[in-house]
């Protein structure tokens, strides 16, 4: 749904940015503009600047640059819709009715939200103040949760045979209060059923902090009672779209970098109680797409980490073949595994804060590597057991939308791949760089020649040592001969000496017949002139000095071929160019 431009207008003409600002940053006024100190940054003098006028504000500390709505957005950790509704609110303005169907939605949630709030609050504060809930209490204690955090998240108990569907009929239809998920209908008693009864109830919120469906736990051990569970899909909650906690979590990714994805509540609570509040749950279910979707919304790295046990690991692995397809270059999926039968909230409670955030630091693999391992893991030395690894290797890579990553991961697991194999050329040194130095330093004198490309100098000195040695590379024709040139007008020049070389007896510049301009030109630049001033050098040292110019322009050709090679690898993926590439610059290794 589209905001109509309108409707943002006005709300940008009613409100000043100034006014919106400084409900964060005191502002000052400086002529035209207010400055206050960066609520991007820590900083003690100001750098942040807001434009009236213009319509925004500006950061000198972080660049950053926008309107109100980005503020808000920013600074509150808003969807662009939130903000919108936030600040059509300040300037005193209705909410924006979309159409027919969002008018009746907008009324239902009204009602579903009321219901919603009234029931977390009831069943919270009976757990928190009323007498017969002791054994609760102590159940809470043994785990050693105390006040604060239970009133933190809002946990709730409701008794074994609640009554309080009875209240809510008077103010609520019993159509409305069904639509909740919270109570249901027992066919055979024809009784309407507290669905969570007999539970401690954990509140699951919308990204705005609004309850919207509920997890249950039971408190004794019970072989026919499932220790969990949750709401039913409703008109607003839909299992693989929320998760446990956003709404909080998300108010931190201004500071932090990670967010920590795990199975439970208790994970969550566990990790809050030791002040690790970056965390979110997926309750249960298989993670999807939509949840790492607003996940990224708010965080660049999302550190993976369930239960370390099987189904942990097993969950993991779905985890990463699912969510690979869909990395971003900018965004990171990690994974944290825990020492067998652990789960955060154990280990955490464990190990205190800093040795789990150390832990997870020093632990942490990428999506990538986490999938590489295990199928590694899986394989067995044999053909054929190789030939389904990497079959299934690539055909993860290729699922990736992303043409960047997409390259990138394969050709990391294909470079794995190549170091399983025994035969595989590992003692590429670099003795490339061995006879280059003297060039790297002669660039220095050549400011003047700034408006050169670096290719074309290197080919200035390749002619130069030419035209100064016809004799002696006469006689080594064969080591010139197959050197390849860039640039259109040298390339002539080249091919006119070698052929004259090849043809003619009496060897002079002039009867080359180039253009003296030319010749000029090549003279005044050709880099090598300065290694060769001043010394007589022997043949030796000129074929030397030759042989390191023929290098740099080979390599200046390999180059470019990776680079063709790379970007069709990017799109074709296909083994052949592969292959060439890894040939191209194992060649550029050792040339
Ligand atoms: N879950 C569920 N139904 C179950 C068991 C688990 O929906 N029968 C979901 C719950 O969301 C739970 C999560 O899976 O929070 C993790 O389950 P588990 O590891 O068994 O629970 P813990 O988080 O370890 O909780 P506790 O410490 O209370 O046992
Ligand atoms: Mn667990």
């Amino acid at each position: 749904m589209k905001y109509p431009k309108e409707y943002l207008d006005e709300i940008k003409n009613r409100l000043k940015v100034s006014t919106v600002v400084s409900k964060v940053v005191s502002l000052k006024k400086r002529g035209k503009e207010y400055v206050g100190l960066s609520p991007f940054k820590n900083e003690k003098t100001p750098s942040f600047t807001v434009n009236d006028e213009k319509e925004f504000y500006h950061c000198f500390a972080t660049s950053e640059h926008g309107n109100i709505f980005d503020f808000v957005m920013r600074t509150q950790n808003l969807r662009f819709g939130e903000a919108v509704k936030l600040l059509a609110n300040l300037a005193g303005m209705q909410p924006y009715i979309f159409s027919k169907q969002d008018e009746e939605r907008e009324k239902k949630w009204k009602i579903y939200s009321s219901i919603f709030n009234i029931y977390v609050d009831f069943y919270h504060n009976e757990l928190i103040k009323n007498e017969k809930y002791f054994f609760v209490r102590d159940y809470l204690k043994d785990r050693s949760l105390d006040k604060d955090l239970v009133k933190k998240f809002k946990i709730g108990y409701i008794e074994k045979n609640p009554n309080f569907f009875e209240k809510l009929k008077k103010d609520f239809k019993i159509e409305d209060l069904l639509e909740t998920g919270l109570f249901y209908l027992d066919e055979k008693k024809k009784i309407y059923v507290e669905r969570f009864k007999g539970r401690l109830i954990f509140p699951i919120n919308n990204i705005s902090g609004q309850p919207i469906a509920l997890g249950g736990r039971i408190i004794e051990k019970s072989d026919f009672l499932a220790k969990y569970i949750n709401s039913p899909e409703t008109l607003f909650f839909k299992k693989g779209s929320n998760l446990y906690n956003l709404d909080s979590a998300r108010k931190l990714s201004n500071k932090l970098d990670d967010v920590f994805l795990v199975e439970g509540y208790m994970d969550v609570i566990g990790l809050n109680k030791n002040k690790i509040e970056n965390a979110v749950a997926n309750l249960g279910t298989s993670l999807t797409d939509k949840q790492i979707f607003s996940l990224n919304q708010f965080y660049n790295n999302i550190v993976i980490c369930f239960d370390g046990d099987e189904s942990g690991y097993k969950a993991a692995l779905r985890a990463a073949e699912n969510s690979l397809k869909d990395l971003k270059p900018e965004k990171q999926i990690l994974f944290l595994f825990l020492p067998d039968k652990e789960d955060p909230d154990s280990f955490v409670n464990k190990n205190g804060k800093d040795y789990f955030i150390d832990f997870s630091n020093k632990n942490k693999i990428s999506i990538h590597k986490f999938i590489f391992n295990h199928y590694n893991k899986e394989a067995e030395n044999n053909p054929s057991s190789m030939a389904i690894f990497e079959k299934k290797l690539r055909s993860l890579a290729n699922s990736i939308k992303d043409s960047y990553i997409k390259k990138y991961v394969l050709e990391y697991f294909l470079e794995k791949i190549s170091e399983l194999t025994p035969h595989t050329n590992h003692n590429k040194k670099n003795y490339y760089y061995k006879n280059t130095k003297s060039l790297e330093t002669t660039k220095k004198h050549f400011n003047e020649s700034k408006f050169l490309s670096g290719v074309e100098l290197k080919e200035f000195s390749l002619i130069y040592l030419i035209l100064n040695n016809l004799d002696l590379i006469k006689e080594n024709i064969h080591l010139i001969e197959n050197i390849k040139l860039f640039t259109e007008v040298n390339k002539q020049i080249f091919e006119k000496i070698i052929l004259n070389l090849k043809t003619s007896e009496k060897l002079s510049i002039k009867n080359l017949d180039i253009d003296d301009q030319l010749i000029d030109k090549i003279i005044k630049f050709a880099p090598i002139k300065h290694i060769l001033k001043n010394k007589s050098n022997s043949d030796y040292q000129i074929l030397e000095l030759l042989d390191d110019v023929r290098r740099d322009l080979n390599n200046y050709d390999l180059e470019l071929r990776i680079q063709e090679l790379e970007s069709r690898f990017s799109k074709d993926l296909s083994e052949t160019t592969f292959n060439e590439l890894k040939e191209l610059k194992k060649k550029q290794n050792i040339n």
